[in-house]
């Protein structure tokens, strides 16, 4: 396999992945199962975009990450799955049993008259089912899109809508923690806005109380005793394998679509060596990715990744806090993870709870520590790196994005340095660069720019699900020939990246990408709203939290209630995670003459630096900007 274990062996293969990008990939991809080798690697313009690879291979996902394992590693646990409980039993899923379970999800997919092409929406909790679904997709050739669990009927609804998904999978209820979140009645109240579902596939989990309809089919009543052989599909380097959506700056949540080829080659890729586990079919190395499988840190640091490298992975339900602070250290020590990855957002909230909740556990068996989802700060690599990581295990902050696929500037776990809050290098075939507002690009180190990358690599998102031009303009448009990240970076004095955060109206909260323009809007849909602007501001957990200024009508008194009613709102638009944490009711937002609002003021406003406001000689009212800072919370 190809794993780089010297810092030389990563420089050598940088070198070589610019010189002769598709040389590399190609012998990259020998390494897998296919069915059809490719006639050509790569054809490209970031201009269209059009971005093809390993064109007319033919294969399928699931035999590279199930089938292929079989042979040496059929007894090998693929999952343990630890359940939001500490004292219910765990469940442990080997190879085998994942091609067994996959194969019968897949047969009755089947069974609905699925074909392949057809979109299956997934809205499930964090159990192996979830895995098998999405697996049993990409057996079949059909194309999943998993909905994050914690999002409302509402936006649910939005995205089986924009992808014509035939089938819904789900469970009865979901446990978070002390919760019991009852998501078939959330897929029903979702689906009146979908007649064109046909059937809803249900796993009981939580043996909360349904209501069943004619498309509704219980899990345990047809998967349980359909075949446990299916052919695996014959798939096309380019057939679509995933859709998942993401928030932008503008407009609704987009589809990024990745397809089959270059994901498989790069998931797999990136995992085995960002997190240098060991390979060997008898290793005892166990990787845990506390994500969960809605968004692309799951995929592919969950599903994907792991299995194709036939690793050993933990499933958790459950969340950090419960039954207390301890729970993510308890089962480590519980399975003896030796990989473990994780976002800043967790490791402040853990920190905060006080030592106390780690100092009960040995830890002795982490080898290595990763970062996902946001900048990590300074104060929190160093709590996991000594705490945590008990100074022995080099911590990888990974720097990556739905659109990505996989990892793109990361350290490579003990062969590469680190350095504290930097991503440090790009990993081999990756070129990034810094450029102005101009576009130019940005030379020398120590110095700082958007972030762009010149040229394409195997699991680069493909489009925006039926809007390709939105794929164009949003990615590709900003600097001609480039793609564009949304992201600013610093490059150090020696050329280390560290990502500084988003330069675009995208809001990182808590790890969770939100557009600034989808809550405002889901708080407009408020009857006594005016008008609103949101703004992400520095928080010391969630590393951003959402400031909404709105307008409402002199004749509103009740500020109070019309801020709880803005909440359940954007709790029923979005989600809970949407929910702003701050909310100043205002009189006028600060304009320019063309009606633009001023965002780099509120959001000056939002972090408390009033005294330095810069150029307000552009604004229609200067007078509502003093108002708002007056008010501000
Ligand atoms: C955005 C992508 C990629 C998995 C989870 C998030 C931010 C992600 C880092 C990091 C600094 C990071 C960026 C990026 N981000 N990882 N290690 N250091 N920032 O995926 O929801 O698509 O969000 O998350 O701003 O653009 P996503």
């Amino acid at each position: 396999m190809s794993q780089l274990k010297t810092l030389e062996a990563y420089q050598k293969a940088y070198q070589k992945s610019i010189e002769n990008p598709e040389e590399f990939w190609d012998e990259i991809a020998h390494q897998f199962l296919w069915k059809e080798k490719w006639t050509k690697t790569l054809e490209w313009n970031f201009a269209e975009p059009n971005i093809k690879w390993f064109i007319n291979g033919k294969f399928n996902i699931t035999e590279n990450a199930i089938d292929r394992h079989l042979l040496t590693s059929a007894n090998k646990t693929a999952f343990i799955w630890e359940s939001n409980f500490v004292d219910k039993p765990n469940r442990i899923i080997t190879y085998q049993n994942l091609h067994d379970e996959v194969c019968k999800v897949a047969n009755t997919l089947k069974s609905f008259g699925v074909k392949k092409g057809d979109r299956v929406c997934i809205y499930m909790p964090m159990i192996p089912e979830t895995i098998f679904a999405m697996l049993a997709c990409a057996r079949i050739g059909a194309v999943h899109s998993v909905v994050f669990a914690g999002f409302s009927a509402s936006a649910l609804a939005g995205r089986i809508q924009d992808s014509d998904c035939k089938v819904v999978l789900t469970t009865d209820g979901a446990y978070r923690g002390v919760k019991d979140i009852p998501i078939k009645a959330v897929v029903d109240e979702a689906l009146q806005t979908c007649p064109f579902v046909e059937k809803v596939l249900i796993y009981k989990h939580t043996n909360t109380a349904i209501t069943l309809t004619n498309r509704d089919v219980i899990w345990q009543n047809v998967v349980t005793n359909a075949s446990q052989l299916c052919t695996p599909e014959l798939m096309n380097s380019e057939d679509v394998l995933f859709i998942l959506y993401t928030s932008g700056s503008t407009g609704k949540p987009k589809g990024v679509v990745h397809t089959c080829g270059g994901y498989m080659i790069y998931t797999c890729y990136s995992f085995q060596n960002v997190f240098q586990m060991n390979l060997d079919t008898d290793s005892k190395d166990l990787f845990w990715c506390t994500a969960d499988v809605g968004w692309i840190t799951g995929h592919s640091y969950i599903a994907y990744g792991p299995l194709l490298a036939g690793v050993s992975s933990v499933i958790f339900e459950g969340v950090p806090s419960f039954p207390d602070a301890g729970r993510f250290w308890n089962v480590i020590d519980k399975y003896k993870v030796t990989h473990f990855y994780t976002a800043p957002t967790a490791i402040r909230a853990l920190e905060a709870c006080g030592l106390e909740f780690v100092t009960p556990y040995k830890l002795n068996s982490l080898k290595v520590l990763g970062s996902v989802g946001e900048p990590i700060n300074e104060e929190a690599w160093h709590w996991y790196h000594k705490n945590i990581g008990k100074e022995n295990c080099p911590i990888v902050d990974t720097w990556w994005q739905t659109e990505t696929g996989g990892i793109l500037i990361s350290a490579l776990a003990g062969v590469t340095p680190t350095k504290p809050s930097f991503a440090t290098l790009p990993l081999p075939g990756i070129q990034p660069l810094l450029v102005d507002e101009k576009g130019d690009e940005i030379l020398g180190n120590n110095v700082e720019g958007n972030l762009c990358i010149k040229f394409p690599w195997p699991s680069i998102i493909r489009t925006t699900y039926g809007d390709h031009a939105r794929c164009k303009q949003a990615y590709f448009e900003t600097y001609p020939g480039l793609y564009f990240t949304g992201d600013g970076c610093r490059r150090d004095e020696n050329g280390f990246y560290r990502i500084t955060g988003r330069v675009d109206d995208v809001m990182n909260i808590s790890g969770h990408r939100i557009g600034t323009a989808e809550v405002e809007s889901a708080i407009n849909s408020h009857t006594d709203v005016v008008e609103s602007a949101v703004v992400g501001y520095p928080h010391d957990i969630k590393g951003q939290g959402i400031y909404a200024y709105v307008i409402a009508p002199s004749t509103t008194k009740n500020h109070d209630n019309l801020r709880k009613e803005i909440l359940a709102e954007v709790t029923k638009i979005i989600g809970a995670i949407a929910k702003p944490d701050k909310i100043q009711i205002v009189s006028g937002l600060p304009k320019t003459r063309s009606g633009k609002i001023m965002r780099r003021i509120l959001r000056k406003i939002a972090e408390g630096e009033i005294t330095n406001l810069g150029d307000t000689s552009t604004l229609l009212d200067p007078a509502v900007v003093e108002e708002i800072v007056k008010g501000r919370i």
